[in-house]
């Protein structure tokens, strides 16, 4: 009985469709694609259509002012707004295995694993996928891999609107919301450390869409620059 089973054993692991499914599940493995995107009704379909539904990603350094621009956005346009930073702080509240590596990581003013946020975005825009008028991506991609990682699993982006301020400007609004925010990360050292992983990516990140690009000047008042972000989202939503 036990030479039979090892036989058919042997017979089977040499058989060519289990070599197939070994070194067809290894490639999948190796190119890190997701078991559902494998089936043959997901294939070559973009699980959400941007020349429909318009998406606007929200750059710019740490307290440039993409949170407060996005509510202005939200009321006027009812877009739905997506914030990396904060779907991750909702992530950490939850108490995971996984928040605890998250914590330290933003503590340090450094960038979570690009396959995390992805993971958390996509989940977030497909569960809107079907009310959503237009996509608001707040704070993504931080570097340039995010952004190519992006338009592959989701949709290319319609359009950046990247919010320019210096270094000083933003140290001193996040010094002055961090007697407020209770935000673990406003304090003068993660702050620094957050403009330095701003600054080491952020240029790579733009040089990525100079056609998709719009830069505003973010030292001005909150009114003067929701006028100019007017001027990029009104002729988006009249098509
Ligand atoms: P996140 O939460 O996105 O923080 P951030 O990018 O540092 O930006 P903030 O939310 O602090 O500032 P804001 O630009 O929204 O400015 P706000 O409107 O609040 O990310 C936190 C962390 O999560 C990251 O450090 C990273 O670890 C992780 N993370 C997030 N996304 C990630 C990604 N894609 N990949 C990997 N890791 C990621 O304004 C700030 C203050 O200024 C407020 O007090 C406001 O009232 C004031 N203010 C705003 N506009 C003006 C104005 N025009 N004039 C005067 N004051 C103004």
């Amino acid at each position: 009985m036990k030479i039979i089973i090892e036989k058919t054993l042997v017979k089977c692991l040499c058989s060519y469709e289990f070599i197939f499914v070994f070194v067809f599940v290894t490639w999948l493995r190796l190119n890190s694609v997701r078991w559902e995107r494998c089936f043959i009704f997901n294939i070559g379909k973009a699980p959400i259509d941007s020349s429909k539904v318009p998406i606007v990603w929200i750059l710019g350094g740490p307290g440039s002012g993409k949170g407060t621009q996005c509510e202005k956005i939200i009321a006027k346009y009812g877009f739905t707004h997506l914030s990396t930073g904060d779907l991750l702080r909702a992530e950490v509240k939850s108490g995971s295995e996984r928040a605890k590596c998250l914590t330290a990581i933003m503590e340090r003013g450094e960038l979570v694993p690009n396959d995390v946020v992805l993971d958390l975005l996509k989940e977030a825009m497909l569960a809107k996928a079907g009310e959503a008028k237009g996509f608001l991506i707040d704070g993504y991609p931080r570097e340039k891999s995010q952004g190519i990682a992006f338009e592959k699993a989701i949709a290319p982006v319609t359009v950046i609107i990247y919010f320019e301020a210096s270094s000083e400007t933003l140290t001193k609004r996040l010094l002055g919301r961090a007697v407020s925010s209770g935000r673990a990360d406003d304090n003068e050292e993660t702050i620094k450390l957050r403009l330095k992983t701003f600054l080491d990516n952020n240029d790579q990140v733009l040089a990525q869409y100079p056609s998709k690009l719009q830069r505003i000047n973010a030292e001005d008042s909150v009114d003067a620059i929701f006028n100019q972000v007017e001027k990029i989202l009104d002729p988006l939503v009249a098509q």
